[in-house]
């Protein structure tokens, strides 16, 4: 991608990872412009965040919408409106439909708080640590139909700790995620990304 690339952002939440993207864009290392972020809940602190930014923040609240596919038509529709190349899920609480997938075929990521496919879904620090596994982490994956199931592009690990809780562990986490979602972004961009099958290839 050569001119600068449109991103939108579906964030369900707080939006640090959000956050670290426009960080990135600001110090250069993303070369592309947030167009817009969407959250399918009313009281998103992301909302917040990037109105004090002047970056248009939408709700597309789902409890507005009888059905999934409605919903998911409004998202794509806003999507579409903004002319988005790249779909960034940054703590989006929904999986989407291959109706969605489809819209945006190879062009939605996320980032999710273990290294998939182990612990996959909403707690997965707990998750780890309920499990008693030794090391923890981060990926960035492209989105299929499923649960945190797409082509992996990054991931990063961290130690667990023998006193770690939720809470420490994702904040170790957390700090791997704020610069391993901007490297990602930045290597697609740059057309550095080559899906083969379930794999990614990061050509160099
Ligand atoms: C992050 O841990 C992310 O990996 C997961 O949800 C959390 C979102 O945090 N998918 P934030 O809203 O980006 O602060």
């Amino acid at each position: 991608m050569t001119n600068t690339a449109v991103l939108g952002v579906l964030a369900s939440g707080r939006g640090s990872n959000l956050q670290s993207i426009i960080d990135a864009i600001d110090i250069g290392r993303i070369k592309a412009e947030i167009a817009v972020v969407i959250s399918d809940k009313p009281e998103a602190n992301a909302l917040k965040r990037v109105a004090e930014l002047g970056i248009p923040a939408v709700c597309v609240d789902r409890k507005l919408y009888d059905t999934k596919e409605e919903f998911e038509k409004a998202l794509v529709e806003e999507l579409e409106k903004h002319r988005v190349d790249l779909v960034i899920l940054a703590g989006f609480m929904r999986i989407l439909s291959s109706y969605f997938v489809n819209a945006f075929k190879n062009k939605i990521m996320n980032i999710h708080p273990s290294l998939l496919p182990a612990f996959p879904g909403a707690h997965a620090h707990r998750s780890v640590l309920e499990y008693g596994a030794k090391v923890s982490g981060c990926t960035i994956h492209f989105v299929d139909e499923g649960m945190d199931s797409g082509p992996i592009i990054l991931q990063e690990s961290v130690p667990v700790l023998d006193d770690d809780t939720e809470e420490t562990l994702a904040a170790r986490v957390l700090k791997v995620e704020h610069v391993l979602y901007p490297k990602a972004i930045a290597l697609y961009l740059e057309d550095k990304l080559e899906i083969n099958g379930r794999r990614v290839m990061i050509k160099e």
